[in-house]
């Protein structure tokens, strides 16, 4: 069976105050077990913050986004080695936001999976259809587009070790969640496109998140399908309190 993977995206919100507060709240509770895993992908400045005081806890720390190389000449940009550096465990790669502002492409999103790899970093692979794409009924191919380009020469196993998180557009922010029906049926059609360009064993291992207005209302149906393993979520994250009944619910 595989584990449920709840991670926490907090965008760019929180400074010192607010992480200290939430990191306060969450050690006092257990956070996660041998069933759920939770993650919390903050912002670059905090990051060292939030590995110290995940010391001690089962919290993992990712990043929202990296450069593929190692090191060089690129102002502004955090490479795979730094965030190694710091203990970090995850990266998230390709989310909508990056790809529609900050010119995130299918194939710098390949570049950036590969180098998470080569760096000890587990990918949070991002994925998702606009509104039109999915009233036009090009959805599935689009997806089916997105995952191979992200997946272009992974081994099996570092496919096994990839967690695809799948994200509707139009859900992210809008309060509008898919239902689990429809959110199902495209995690169900990623885990075939992995089949087809691995193996049914890989397939069967990849994780599998759902991302898009997920709350703690809502998780426990979205988990209970087949193929939804997860969740990558925004706006409930922030709180301690609501990050919590998160990971309760997932249990
Ligand atoms: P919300 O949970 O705020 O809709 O954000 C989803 C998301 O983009 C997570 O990466």
């Amino acid at each position: 069976m595989r584990k449920k993977i709840i991670a926490g995206n907090w965008k760019m919100n929180h400074t010192t105050v607010e992480i200290n507060k939430f990191m306060e709240e969450l050690t006092e509770a257990k956070v996660g077990n041998e069933d759920v895993e939770a993650i919390i992908c903050g912002p670059f400045p905090y990051l060292s913050l939030l590995v110290d005081k995940a010391n001690h806890t089962a919290l993992k720390i990712g990043a929202q986004n990296m450069h593929f190389e190692e090191n060089g000449a690129f102002t502004g940009e955090v490479s795979p080695l730094m965030l190694n550096d710091l203990n970090i465990s995850h990266v998230i790669i390709g989310h909508s936001e990056r790809r529609e502002y900050f010119a995130e492409t299918d194939e710098t999103v390949n570049k950036k999976v590969q180098a998470a790899f080569a760096n000890n970093l587990t990918p949070i692979v991002c994925v998702g259809e606009t509104l039109e794409q999915r009233e036009a009924g090009e959805m599935l191919s689009h997806i089916e587009k997105q995952v191979t380009a992200a997946l272009n020469g992974l081994t099996g196993e570092q496919v096994a070790q990839t967690i695809i998180a799948y994200e509707p557009i139009w859900a992210i922010g809008t309060g509008r969640t898919a239902s689990s029906a429809e959110a199902n049926e495209v995690c169900v059609h990623i885990r075939q496109v992995v089949r087809q360009l691995f193996t049914k064993n890989i397939a069967e291992r990849v994780i599998i998140q759902y991302g898009g207005s997920v709350n703690p209302d809502n998780i426990r149906e979205l988990l209970s399908q087949t193929d939804i393993d997860g969740a990558l979520v925004g706006g409930a994250s922030l709180k301690a309190a609501s990050f919590l009944q998160l990971l309760e619910e997932s249990k």
